[in-house]
């Protein structure tokens, strides 16, 4: 059994008469008169393929075993498929049963069954239409991600999980501590000194890999991260994990200008390079999960993205006569309702809002001379709302140092952030994009644990 030998996707595009084996999952078995058809799935591509059995022509108590969930090898002919959907069939002469399933308990079994149901059996659910689609649009994506910029010169930095940093100046994260021992299903807490934990003094699980990359791009130039995420807010939505994926890059000598080019850029390559490499599982998306994906996302390929100042989106949801839960006005934060208002209904397409008012964002953006805007830039999707948040970053030092005594952020934790501006400081900009979010907009998928293999949420953290 080696590597090298073929896949299901290879057989497929295989001519007909060859002697083949056929290695995978039975999707299903169907049995009519005189023979018997499997669809043999191995995950290398949407397609099954179809074996036939003609009755008598395998040991049956093997045939028998041959139920759907059962890892099995068919040995056999392909011939020409009279069906239509497949040009190749493997007409079956051997036979090996590697794995039974038991039809009467294996899990994948039912039909319709409903997307929580799946998630609670997440071990197993890759084996389906769906989630084998999921997966190999998701390989594709983050492939896309590191071809678009290795292409352009950009370096991949590993930036660390483990931080003492707030990279946001905001709450919800998970600390990393071993103060904390567990007996008996008890905790006990060793001691209440943080000197005395692990590392010294409290530690963080990373929310954003921002601040480290930012070292490097001053010195690498153009840099990037991709790497998991971690969030303990509480926030049960279908857009939110507590463990994600995000995509960091950074660019020195570059403004807000160059950072949403880049962005635009970005989306664009990412969605056409899957567009053209998953074309079938998309199929599957467009047909089951979401109508018109393929089209929307064509369109998104095409198409240049809005450009609107915070400003002009407030206003325009002011005028907008829509009832929103929650009241929009200058200075608050753009909700969830009317980015998506604005993406889909207003503008009818990915659009790129800046200039924040500076409260409502992070410490580190570029101010503008208004005194009461930074140079941030978050864009928004129809079906999503935000996929990216980013920005200009303050590079000038005592501009820097001014916002964080406002904001009465610690400034020792940040001598290392403020030495990148008192030594060497340049323009520069980054964003930050949600792989997962990416993911729901490119297959359709409704609920952001449902585009990760084993999602990280409130209360859950099984398998
Ligand atoms: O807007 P955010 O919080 O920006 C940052 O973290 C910046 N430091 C990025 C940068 O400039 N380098 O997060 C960026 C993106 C969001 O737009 C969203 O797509 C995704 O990360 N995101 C989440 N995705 C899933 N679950 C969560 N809890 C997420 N929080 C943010
Ligand atoms: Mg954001």
């Amino acid at each position: 059994m080696d590597y090298r030998r073929s896949y299901i996707r290879d057989l497929l595009a295989s001519a007909p008469g060859g002697e083949a084996s056929a290695y995978g999952w039975v999707k299903t078995r169907r049995d009519s008169k005189g023979v018997h058809f499997v669809q043999l799935n191995d995950g290398s591509c949407f397609s099954d393929l179809q074996v036939v059995v003609e009755a008598g022509s395998l040991p049956e108590a093997d045939l028998k075993r041959v139920t759907t969930g059962a890892c099995v090898r068919f040995d056999g002919t392909l011939v020409e498929s009279p069906g239509s959907g497949q040009s190749v069939e493997l007409k079956a002469t051997g036979l090996e049963v590697y794995g039974p399933a038991d039809p009467e308990t294996y899990p994948l079994q039912k039909k319709g069954a409903t997307m929580e149901f799946l998630r609670e059996i997440a071990h197993l659910r890759v084996r389906g239409n769906t989630f084998g689609a999921v997966s190999r649009v998701r390989n594709r994506a983050a492939w896309a991600v590191h071809n678009f910029f290795q292409s352009r010169g950009f370096s991949w930095v590993h930036t660390p999980m483990i931080t003492a940093s707030d990279a946001e100046g905001a709450g919800a994260m998970f600390h990393v501590s071993t103060a904390l021992s567990v007996e008996d299903g008890r905790y006990t807490l060793l001691s209440n000194d943080p000197a005395d934990d692990f590392f010294g003094k409290p530690a963080f699980l990373t929310v954003s890999g921002q601040l480290n990359i930012e070292t490097h791009v001053l010195g690498l130039t153009n840099a990037y991260t991709f790497s998991p995420c971690f969030r303990a807010e509480n926030s049960n939505t279908a857009r939110h994990l507590s463990e994600f994926w995000m995509i960091e890059p950074e660019q020195a000598f570059c403004d807000i200008e160059g950072n949403m080019n880049l962005a635009e850029e970005f989306v664009r390559e990412v969605i056409k390079d899957v567009l053209e490499n998953q074309g079938e599982d998309l199929e599957f998306f467009n047909k089951r999960i979401e109508p018109g994906l393929i089209e929307t996302l064509q369109h998104v390929v095409s198409s240049d993205f809005e450009r609107i100042t915070y400003t002009e989106a407030v206003k325009m949801l002011q005028a907008s006569g829509e009832s929103f839960e929650f009241p929009c006005g200058w200075g608050s934060d753009l909700q969830s309702e009317h980015e998506r208002w604005l993406t889909e209904t207003k503008i009818g397409r990915p659009v790129i809002v800046t200039d924040y008012p500076k409260e409502i964002k992070a410490f580190y953006m570029y101010a503008n001379d208004d005194g009461k805007t930074v140079r941030a830039m978050d864009v928004l999707v129809p079906r999503i709302g935000e996929l990216i948040g980013g920005s200009q970053r303050e590079d000038r030092l005592d501009v820097l140092e001014r916002r964080i005594d406002e904001l009465g952020l610690p400034k020792e934790a940040y001598w290392w952030y403020l030495d990148l501006r008192r030594f060497g400081s340049a323009p520069h900009a980054g964003f930050g994009l949600g792989f997962e979010r990416l993911m729901m907009y490119l297959t359709g998928m409704k609920n952001i644990r449902d585009v990760i293999p084993f999602h990280r949420a409130v209360g859950q953290a099984e398998f």
